[in-house]
This record gives C-alpha cells, structure tokens and sequence, in this order.
C-alpha cells in the first residue's frame, strides 16, 4: 500500500519571503489558518534568519505567538533556520507556546537550507556548501531532543540562476551529505522553476538512490519532497513525472505566492511557488486523493493572492 501524499504548504514563508511591502503580522496568520482549513495538515509557517537579509520575515516571534493558542492537532509547522542563532528562536518560540499555552509544541519540524550550487550558496547563506552543512551539525541533534524532525533543502537542483545546469550527481552528492549528519528527509527544490519532466527525472532518481530505500522516515514522514516553483509553467508536468517515480511529499504555496526575484522583470513579477490550486489539479490527474477540500481552497487562494496587491 502506497502512503498518503504529504502536503505543505510553503505561502508564509516562500511566498512571501520576497515581498517588499510589509505584510502585517496578522494578516499572515490569516494565511496560515485559511491554508489550515484547505486540509492541507503542514505549513512552514516563517524563518528564523537574519532580518536583514528577509525583512519581511522579522516577525517569525510574533506570527508564531498568534498561533500558539489555537494550532489544530495533528498540523505540523515547520520553520526555516540557517544557524544555530535561527534554532534558539525556534526553541524560544516552543518554550514560550509552552509557558503561555501549554502547548506541548509548536514548531514541529525545522528546516534546514544549502544547495547544490556554490554561488548560490554564497548569495543566499553568506557560507559555502560546506560551512552551511558545518552550520547544520549540531543543531540536528537538539533538534530531535526537543522531538523535531529536520527537513534538509537543496536548491537549485535543476539549475542555478549564477552557475546555469546543475548535475544530478551534485543534487545526490549533497542530500548523501545532509542525510549522513542526520536531516530526517530531504526537499528537493527548484529554486527557479526551471525543471521539466525529463530534467526533474534524473535528478529524483539519483535522490532516490541516495535515500538508500528509506521512504518514511522516524517520524512517519516521507523521506523525499519535491519543492517547485512555477517560473516557466512546467511545475504541474514535473509532478507528474514525480508521482510516476513514487515521489509522495509535495510542497506548494497558497494563490501561487513567491514569485522568483531573478525571474521576475520589472513590469511583471514570475509566476512563485507552485500554486496549491495547480497541485492539487496535478495530483487528481495523477490518480491521488490529495485531500483538500475545493471551497476552501479557493477562499486560501483569495486570500492569498489578496495578500500582495
Ligand atoms: P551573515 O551576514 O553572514 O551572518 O548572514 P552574520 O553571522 O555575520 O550576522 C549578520 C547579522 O545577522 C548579525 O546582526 C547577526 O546577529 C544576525 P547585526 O549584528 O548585523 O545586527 N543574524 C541573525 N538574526 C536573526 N536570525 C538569525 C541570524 N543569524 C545572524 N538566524 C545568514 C548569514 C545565514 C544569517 C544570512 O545569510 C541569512 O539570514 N540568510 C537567509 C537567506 C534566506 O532566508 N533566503 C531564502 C530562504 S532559502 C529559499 O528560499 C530556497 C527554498 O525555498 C528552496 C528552493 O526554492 O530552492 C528553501
Ligand atoms: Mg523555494
């Protein structure tokens, strides 16, 4: 029997990440409750990096403040850390939800980031590969002594907007390495949407490799996600060709959030995330229940899009 897909829903924070024009505190929880009520059961909900490099996400705290009182059970919400200063404000976060809600805890899931690409690396982490996964080291351990899972992303595993193709060897090389220091599964992201099914394929079957067979991990969860964006309009055939490769995790962002500032031009911003809408369309054609409910969908989406205007 093949596993439930996995949702997550990305739109707080990928969607959003990039948007110059301040989104207030509470109008992001509104997404994150909207997203909540679509079905979809996890969302990364902020970062914990510096805000100066993502102003917009300098209110990770206070977001996550809003929501200690009310997080449905069985959602989990993960956030993006780069270091271990990002990790402490998670655990602050936790600490806090606990003492003001006795919520066992909030932040279920952390996510860590490097890529397959050096400069971009450089451009987005002010590290190399290899510090980043130095960076990554002993968090993961605190990590699963406070009962969190660990999300490793790659980006740029198609290709990188500096350094152009990327090798799926590279992509393999550097999931091998996040999972030997312990990441619980990895998210494969196509940091400017520039995969189609026949570049997305191999890049997932050497993953897959990688992944040595481990398709759920300790925590119950799906070993192996596929993180698109849908700059050129080929996110929905990618799934596809995913789905056909026994990929079951999936991320997206509500109302196609997260337009990709090195794809955008000055007049018009590029297409974000893959549109929650987009996947799960893909999925029904695909034959899988993705278990999201239509009206709320679309009322996610509306509020979503209503977000950036
Ligand atoms: P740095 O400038 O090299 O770090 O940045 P630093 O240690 O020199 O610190 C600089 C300042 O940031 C200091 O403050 C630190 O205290 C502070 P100052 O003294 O200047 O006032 N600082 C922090 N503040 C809050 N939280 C922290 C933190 N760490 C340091 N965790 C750093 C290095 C990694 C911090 C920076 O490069 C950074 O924050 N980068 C994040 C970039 C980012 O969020 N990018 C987008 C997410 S990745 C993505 O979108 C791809 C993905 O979607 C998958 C895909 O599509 O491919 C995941
Ligand atoms: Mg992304």
């Amino acid at each position: 029997m093949t596993s439930p897909i996995r949702i997550t829903d990305v739109s707080p924070r990928d969607g959003l990440q990039a948007e110059t024009t301040p989104v207030p505190t509470e109008r992001k929880a509104d997404l994150v409750r909207a997203v909540q009520r679509t079905g979809v059961r996890e969302v990364e909900v902020s970062s914990f990096v510096s805000p100066r490099w993502i102003p917009q996400l300098g209110d990770a705290p206070d977001l996550f403040g809003l929501l200690a009182s009310e997080k449905p059970s069985g959602v989990v919400y993960s956030a993006l850390v780069p270091n271990r200063r990002g990790f402490e404000g998670v655990l602050a976060v936790n600490r806090s939800a606990r003492e003001t809600h006795g919520v066992e805890r909030l932040v279920d899931k952390v996510a860590v980031f490097t890529a397959a690409s050096e400069t971009f690396s450089q451009k987005n982490t002010n590290a190399t590969i290899d510090e980043t996964i130095e960076r990554f080291r002993s968090i993961i351990p605190s990590a699963h002594e406070h009962g969190m899972s660990v999300r490793g992303y790659v980006s740029c595993v198609v290709r990188c907007p500096y350094e152009g193709d990327v090798s799926p060897a590279a992509v393999a090389d550097v999931s091998r390495r996040l999972l030997s220091i312990g990441v619980d599964e990895i998210d494969l992201g196509d940091t400017i949407g520039a995969g189609t099914p026949e570049t997305i394929e191999p890049v997932i079957i050497d993953t897959i490799e990688a992944l040595e067979g481990r398709a759920i991990n300790s925590f119950g969860d799906p070993t192996l996600t596929l993180h698109l964006h849908d700059t050129f309009g080929h996110a929905a055939e990618c799934v596809g060709t995913a789905l056909e490769l026994g990929v079951r995790s999936f991320d997206a962002s509500a109302g196609g959030l997260g337009g990709c500032p090195y794809a955008s031009t000055e007049t018009q911003r590029a297409p974000g995330n893959i549109a929650l809408s987009t996947l799960v369309a893909a999925l029904h054609r695909g034959g899988e229940d993705a278990g999201v409910d239509g009206d709320a969908l679309a009322a996610a989406e509306a509020l979503a899009r209503g977000l950036i205007q």
